[in-house]
């Protein structure tokens, strides 16, 4: 059973295998912790994903589409790699958020296995620019990553990292601390 941590802080000072980034569609960044992530990381990784870009955006959803995960290098930053993952835009919860939510957590967490992590970053993917409403996907984010630890060798760890204090409490209330 892999072990989960919850802490408050910035993702992009983190030492860990990977990071995941809460990103939009076209990998090109923005806002949020996506806007963070972007600048700390520099020029290589700004090109980076704008090769992916290129590749991908002509594909239905673009380069990303929501719930689905892709890796890349994590140039300046602290860790090895970075997961790029959409969350869904909350529309009020009955388009299927809460799946597609459950999709970006399931999928960065098949790309830590296939890469062979141990150790990877969350931040509270949809709960800014997107909308969701934190008390639902924090419960959906933990179920998910608690279901996967249990029955995986890999990631040895995750790591939820809280940018608010409302985000903390609540992914500590969900370990029962
Ligand atoms: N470290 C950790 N968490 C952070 C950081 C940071 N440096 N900066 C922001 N956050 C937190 C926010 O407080 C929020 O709890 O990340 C969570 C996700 O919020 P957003 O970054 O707004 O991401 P999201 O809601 O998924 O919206 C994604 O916003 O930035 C754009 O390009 C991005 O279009 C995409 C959308």
């Amino acid at each position: 059973m892999g072990k989960i941590r919850i802490i408050q802080g910035d993702i992009t000072a983190l030492e860990v295998d990977a990071i995941v980034n809460a990103a939009n569609s076209s990998l090109l960044g923005g806002g949020g912790v996506d806007g963070a992530i972007h600048r700390a990381a520099g020029n290589e990784f700004q090109r980076e994903c704008r090769e992916i870009n290129k590749a991908r955006s002509s594909q239905p959803g673009g380069a990303c589409p929501p719930g689905e995960a892709v890796i890349t290098g994590a140039g300046k930053l602290r860790c090895k790699k970075v997961i790029h993952t959409v969350g869904p835009v909350w529309r009020g919860g009955a388009a299927g958020e809460d799946q597609i939510l459950a999709s970006c957590y399931r999928n960065c967490l098949t790309l830590a296995v296939q890469e062979d992590l141990a150790v990877i970053a969350f931040p509270n993917i949809s709960t800014g620019v997107y909308g969701y409403p934190k008390n639902l996907a924090a419960g959906i984010a933990w179920k998910t990553v608690s279901e996967h630890m249990e029955k995986a060798e890999r990631p040895r760890e995750v790591i939820f990292v809280c940018y608010d204090r409302e985000n903390y409490e609540l992914y500590r209330e969900l370990a029962g601390d």
